[in-house]
């Protein structure tokens, strides 16, 4: 193989240069440079990003007379994985699994390298797995744990504590494994790169020889890639613009609960989420899981409201908790799990002036039961029920779900899909739902066994959600 050369490109401004400064002549900025290797032009020409169905070239046709490209898919036997890959994973393609150490993204893999094997056959290929963290042995362990050591995944995923990515490459080019799995990219190396392994120029450049293998052998290929609470490292974040496909796993490492969602997907939806338990031999799909955010009390506690949410195309019931307490010291603390603390520091401020709940001279905390994280706009209502209920010391009505976006008015906004949510809250035994009032002043979702009150602001919203109900009969349906 050509030895390739390489330059300093400035990760701020994509300058080149010879040599390694500590500052870029073109853009000014610090520490920037980082070595990368320079392609040879022939090479370059094809980008190394264009999509297995489109790597036909000629000239342009109309869009109508283009045959319809059939992908085809390789089951990896874990409905939840297949599903989130949009039906399996494609042939060809490169897919980056990310998330913070020890959330089970090997195990995962694991499975799934199990799941190929036993549908390819023995005869119809393998799995490569190359560990560049754990020594094949660990590997072992973890599949004997998994129960997959007798099963076909047992003669048919072969292990390699391989991390220099030409080697991988050349044993798959030879092997030719229907999968090839890179565990992790953090660890990969290119030996033509000086680099530390994790560094961005490593990084990359270990993910685009994988992309070329993923290509121009039509070999599936995933990469696990680290990233830290905060989702800081960059090297992952440099990946996302050259991968197929974006899966993140995501959960609380104490708490069993596992989602799975696809953050970017060439050949599929990004709407899609899977959920796992860990449990003692494994990932577990969870296929109702709807409920399985939901903590199971004795009786309704103060502070705890639950949220009728929407991952996706697939309803999930989550419950928000707050406490309040007076400030015992200092400032204030607003520390939310889960929830986005800006919009945590907004509510505060809306109960305050808009709906009579002062928390200025209290420590707010809010989580999501479960380990979750979400970014739904529609988790405002309950949140900042959660937080008046808390404060107030009075639970909210049993049996009752929320959801809506609160304005900086103190108005409550609609969110999608309401009827969708609604139907799963009823399933699942909630009788009374508080929601916006529609704005096109329509009436509120008619749900069988469920008594929905939709409501135009915060200050109404708690007024229904903390009434006892002795107190007020007249509001019992
Ligand atoms: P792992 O897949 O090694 O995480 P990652 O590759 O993302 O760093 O899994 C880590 C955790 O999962 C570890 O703390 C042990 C736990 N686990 C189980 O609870 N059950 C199991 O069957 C397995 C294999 C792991
Ligand atoms: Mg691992």
């Amino acid at each position: 193989m050509a030895k390739s050369h390489s330059r300093f490109v400035c990760q701020s401004c994509g300058d080149a240069f010879l040599r390694w400064e500590g500052q870029c002549r073109t853009c000014e900025a610090w520490n920037t440079l980082v070595e990368t290797v320079v392609r040879e032009p022939a090479r370059a020409g094809r980008s190394p990003s264009t999509s297995v169905v489109l790597a036909g070239r000629g000239a342009p046709e109309p869009l109508r007379s283009i045959a319809e490209a059939d992908i085809p898919r390789l089951s990896v036997g874990i409905g939840e994985l297949d599903r989130v890959l949009g039906g399996g994973l494609v042939p060809g393609s490169l897919v980056l699994l990310s998330g913070e150490p020890g959330i089970g993204k090997s195990t995962l893999l694991l499975q799934a390298a199990a799941g190929v094997a036993a549908r390819v056959g023995p005869s119809g290929g393998h799995v490569l797995y190359a560990t560049g963290e754990e020594s094949s042995g660990q590997v072992r362990l973890r599949a004997s744990r998994l129960g997959l050591l007798d099963g076909p995944a047992g003669e048919a995923v072969r292990v390699v504590p391989e991390s220099e990515i030409g080697r991988i490459v050349e044993l798959a080019r030879t092997e030719r494994p229907g999968l090839v799995i890179v565990d992790s990219i953090q660890t990969a190396t290119v030996d033509d790169l000086d680099g530390p392994a994790g560094s961005v120029g490593q990084v990359r450049e270990s993910a685009l020889r994988l992309m070329e293998l993923a290509k121009g052998d039509g070999i599936a290929v995933v990469l696990v890639g680290h990233v830290t609470k905060d989702g800081t490292i960059a090297g992952p974040k440099t990946l996302e613009h050259v991968v197929d496909a974006v899966l993140g796993l995501e959960g609380d490492r104490s708490a069993g609960l596992r989602l799975l969602r696809a953050s970017k997907n060439r050949f599929g939806s990004t709407e899609e989420v899977g959920v796992f338990e860990m449990g003692e031999h494994g990932l577990d799909e969870l296929t109702d899981p709807a409920r399985a955010f939901l903590v199971e009390h004795d009786g309704a506690a103060p502070g705890s409201v639950v949220a009728p949410t929407l991952e996706g195309s697939r309803p999930l019931l989550v419950e928000v908790q707050a406490l309040v307490a007076p400030v015992s010291y200092g400032t204030p603390r607003r520390t939310g799990v889960g929830i986005d603390p800006n919009r945590l520091a907004l509510l505060v401020a809306v109960l305050g002036r808009r709906a009579g709940i002062g928390l200025g001279s209290h420590d707010v905390y809010a989580n999501l039961a479960g380990g979750l994280s979400l970014e739904e706009p529609g988790l405002d209502l309950p949140l900042a029920l959660a937080l008046a209920s808390s404060l107030r010391d009075r639970p909210v009505r049993p049996a009752t779900v929320a959801i809506g976006e609160v304005g900086l008015l103190g108005e409550l906004r609609s969110v999608t899909g309401l009827e969708r949510r609604l139907r799963e809250a009823a399933r699942l035994g909630f009788v009374r739902a508080i929601v916006p009032r529609s704005a096109r002043g329509g009436p509120p979702p008619v749900v069988d066994g469920l008594d929905v009150l939709a409501v135009g602001t915060l200050r109404e919203a708690i007024g229904v959600a903390l009434e006892t109900d002795s107190r007020s009969p007249a509001m019992l349906v």
